[in-house]
């Protein structure tokens, strides 16, 4: 070998150990995970095909700070539970992680109605709500044997400061007490609030945040495959170093389906070392047809690529 052949594999091998060190930890693209429990239509935990070959976790949707009264008063950071308690009870997580030990379990926090109502983020204490969220929060998860916590608010009465202040400090002391191991985050792109809050909480606290669940199925019905590699992209770019899931509803029909070739996609970012897992929304809504595409995911991540193509 001459020395312009030495030099570029010197180099090239310089750029595969920067990229490396850059980013430790190949990204875990065998995690899927499904919210469970918004509707009240009884799904349960059993009832979700689980490949033993992915990293599995339910998102239990949803602990809310609000009261639940004919008008929601927000509770300054004592949250409740608003998911199905009777059909996903701690016995019942109890018992899907006991057979299958591939299970975790995370409560969602935000992103949903109260009596009809959106429910917003208001704070009025950083330091209060923080102290009330930790310790309701750290009951809960302890009371249903929880691994992790997942971040959904939508709409927002607080302003940006007072969000990521909360929401990582909420995260940082729940990881520092040992109460949770990993957290998520759930944005998407609204070219608003949404976007300009979740990035500004990243900037900060992308140190405690472990996955990104973007939520792409809130991009217009009908997009392509190619929109969905490009939106992927931005918000690889958004969400620097980060684990983005690919992600479906099974409720409505937005973003690419799997009928216009999400799997394509999605085999296509995994391939490329690209793809964190992917998520569905939701359990409640895919028990009707079976779980089609919970399968489909799952056997799509548990095929193991032998080398990432960089
Ligand atoms: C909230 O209140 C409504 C109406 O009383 C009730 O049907 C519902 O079960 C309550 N939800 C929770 C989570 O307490
Ligand atoms: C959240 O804010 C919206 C817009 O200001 C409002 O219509 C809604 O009632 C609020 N939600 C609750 C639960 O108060």
């Amino acid at each position: 070998m001459g020395f312009s052949e030495l030099f570029i594999l010197l180099f090239t091998l310089h750029s595969l150990l920067a990229m490396a060190s850059r980013q430790p930890t190949a990204p875990k693209s065998y995690l899927f995970s499904e919210y469970i429990g918004a509707e009240d239509n009884n799904v349960k935990f059993s009832d979700v095909p689980i490949n033993p070959n992915v990293e599995f976790h339910y998102i239990l949707a949803f602990a809310i700070d609000y009261t639940n009264s004919s008008s929601p008063s927000p509770t300054n950071g004592e949250f409740k539970i608003f998911w199905d308690t009777h059909n996903l009870s701690p016995s019942q997580v109890s018992s899907i992680k006991t057979q299958h030990t591939n299970v975790k379990v995370a409560l969602s926090l935000g992103g949903d109605t109260v009596r009809g109502k959106t429910c917003n983020f208001t704070v009025s204490s950083v330091d209060s709500w923080v102290s009330n969220a930790v310790s309701s929060l750290t009951k809960i998860i302890q009371e249903y044997n929880l691994d992790g916590i997942d971040i959904d608010y939508e709409h927002f009465v607080s302003d940006q400061v007072t969000f990521v202040e909360c929401i990582g400090k909420l995260i940082t002391a729940l990881k520092n007490n040992g109460v949770i191991t990993f957290a998520s985050i759930a944005p998407f792109d609204d070219d608003d609030e949404v976007k300009r809050n979740y990035m500004a909480l990243w900037k900060s606290y992308a140190h405690v945040i472990d996955y990104v669940n973007f939520q792409f199925y809130a991009y217009d019905k009908g997009t392509t495959v190619s929109q969905f590699m490009r939106y992927f992209q931005t918000q690889r770019d958004n969400y620097g170093g980060g684990n983005i899931l690919a992600s479906i509803t099974t409720e409505g029909s937005g973003g690419l389906s799997p009928k216009n070739g999400f799997f394509t996609a999605c085999n296509m970012l995994k391939s490329q070392g690209k793809l964190g897992g992917v998520f569905v929304w939701s359990a409640d809504n895919s028990k009707a047809s079976g779980f089609k595409y919970e399968k489909q995911s799952q056997a799509l991540l548990a095929t193991r690529h032998k080398n990432f193509s960089v």
